[in-house]
């Protein structure tokens, strides 16, 4: 029989992300980022207001985004309405170091987000800032390469340092950066232009190795400068089931789970590698150096908990070492359907049916094992960055929107967590993706996942809000501490 058990400080959030939901990416000394070049498309050598002027066809871009820059008091007070405990957000860089590493923080970046630190606190909204959501300074690539060079280090701890400080005794829980493993799949997200197959291979992982070392460096100073504070990373998670129970499919599935998630626990919470990454690493020459300054940095930079998104499973298979290199290459960016020749090949889940919505593989069980995998390897107490169901929604004349497909999806997962709870793992909380719609990293407005309708498209619209027949759902669940998921 299933018992309701959230703790009774259970954080019950929503999040968003910079550069998806802030807009006015020019504005109040705002410098330009990786995640702006991306959504807008242009040629980050090009002055950026001209360079939108040429490209001429209108997107659903992070000019404006869900111009939460301008609407942030009323997104706020949505949230009051809602109920919310925490809301998950992150800081743009560029807004705080226009450049990355000016020599004074810009003011008005540093009070725009001082403004909805106290105004969460005041709301009694629990604020959990991510340090780095995708959007690395444009400025710092062109400098020197971005994390493909050591530098990054030092500019990202002096960054994070900065907002330690400023932000002391306000924020109790910083995230550093999120999904680091989604992000070094892709090379715009690293500023990789580099065609040669192996060199760029060999400067993904020497953006990956230096990312963790500034992570855990960040993570030492948190503590140094905020002991209070808690602080961890944010880890995509998408755990693989072997395709059958051949022996060859179920080490494919651990392989999968392994190379692209498990060994990042470790990394962050055991400080090391380990050696079937290393193996890996090597067998391919894909290893970066490092120093012994490198592994004692990563020994010492220990989260307090751990974070991570989960929004579906996936499977894997057994595959040969001579598979085709080509069709190797051309899905080496899916996360579903990638292939690592003699190790697995992912596909997705045949025997979880297909939602005709948003032709997602949906599998809230898969939600309940993710728990259980990754309090094994961390036993520290976990929460959730990310979670929710994206699609297009249909706003009706009346101004409401009827997203039952949303609710369905997130009562699903939450009944799930709650089973991992009542097993005694220590969940500290939840964030549905998303608070308001904001743009999606793949397809703009045409896919939404908020609570809160924001009227716009790639068109562009009035960017009125409209709350969403799940911000109801929501703010019930909230005020019931969970017992209305039982209704
Ligand atoms: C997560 C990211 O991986 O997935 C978010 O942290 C993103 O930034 C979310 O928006 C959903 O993906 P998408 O492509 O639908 O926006």
């Amino acid at each position: 029989m299933n018992k309701i058990v959230f703790p009774k400080d259970f954080l019950w959030g929503a999040a968003t992300s910079a550069f998806q939901a802030e807009g006015a990416y020019n504005e109040d000394g705002k410098g330009l980022s990786l995640a702006d070049i991306r959504s807008m498309n242009i040629n980050p050598d090009e002055e950026p207001t001209k360079a939108l002027a040429n490209k001429g066809d209108k997107i659903a871009d992070s000019t404006v985004a869900s111009d939460h820059y301008h609407h942030w008091e009323e997104d706020l007070a949505l949230m009051k309405e809602c109920g919310l405990k925490s809301y998950r957000f992150s800081i743009a860089w560029t807004r705080i170091f226009p450049n990355g590493d000016d020599e004074e923080p810009n003011q008005k970046g540093v009070q725009f987000y001082e403004n909805i630190i106290d105004r969460l606190n005041e709301y009694g909204i629990e604020p959990i800032i991510t340090l780095y959501h995708f959007d690395f300074p444009a400025g710092l690539q062109k400098k020197y390469g971005g994390f493909s060079n050591r530098q990054a280090i030092v500019d990202f701890v002096r960054y994070a340092s900065f907002l330690f400080k400023h932000f002391k005794g306000k924020v109790r829980y910083w995230l550093v950066n999120n999904e680091q493993n989604a992000m070094i799949r892709r090379d715009g997200y690293l500023g990789i232009t580099e065609t040669n197959p192996l060199k760029r291979e060999q400067l993904r992982h020497r953006c990956n190795h230096y990312m963790y070392v500034a992570c855990a460096k960040a993570i030492t100073a948190c503590h140094e400068i905020d002991p209070e504070a808690k602080i961890a990373p944010v880890m995509a998670y998408a755990p693989h089931f072997p395709l059958t129970s051949k022996p060859e499919d179920v080490l494919a599935a651990r392989n999968a789970n392994d190379l692209f998630f498990h060994y990042m626990i470790d990394v962050h919470c055991r400080g090391e590698y380990p050696g079937y990454y290393i193996k890996w690493l090597k067998d391919n020459d894909w290893c970066p150096e490092i120093t012994e300054e490198d592994s004692a940095a990563l020994k010492k930079g220990k989260p307090d908990f751990f974070a991570f998104n989960y929004y579906r499973s996936n499977a894997a298979e057994y595959c040969p070492e001579d598979v085709d290199p080509e069709l190797v290459e051309r899905l080496r960016v899916d996360a579903r359907s990638r292939i690592l020749p003699g190790l697995c090949r992912c596909l997705q889940n045949p025997l979880i049916s297909e939602d005709e919505r948003n032709k997602w593989r949906s599998d809230p069980i898969g939600f309940h094992i993710a728990f259980r995998n990754v309090y094994e390897l961390c036993h520290l107490p976990l929460m959730i960055c990310e979670n929710g169901y994206g699609a297009p929604d249909t706003l009706e004349k009346e101004g409401l929107i009827h997203d039952s497909y949303r609710i369905e999806y997130l009562k699903n997962h939450i009944l799930q967590m709650n089973e991992a709870i009542q097993e005694g793992i220590p969940v500290i909380g939840y964030h549905a993706w998303t608070f308001l719609d904001v743009i999606s990293t793949s397809e703009g407005f045409r896919k939404r996942y908020g609570f809160v309708y924001v009227n716009r498209d790639d068109n562009g619209g009035d960017l009125k809000r409209y709350k969403k027949d799940s911000f109801y759902w929501y703010q019930k669940v909230i005020k019931t501490h969970g017992k209305s998921l039982m209704d």
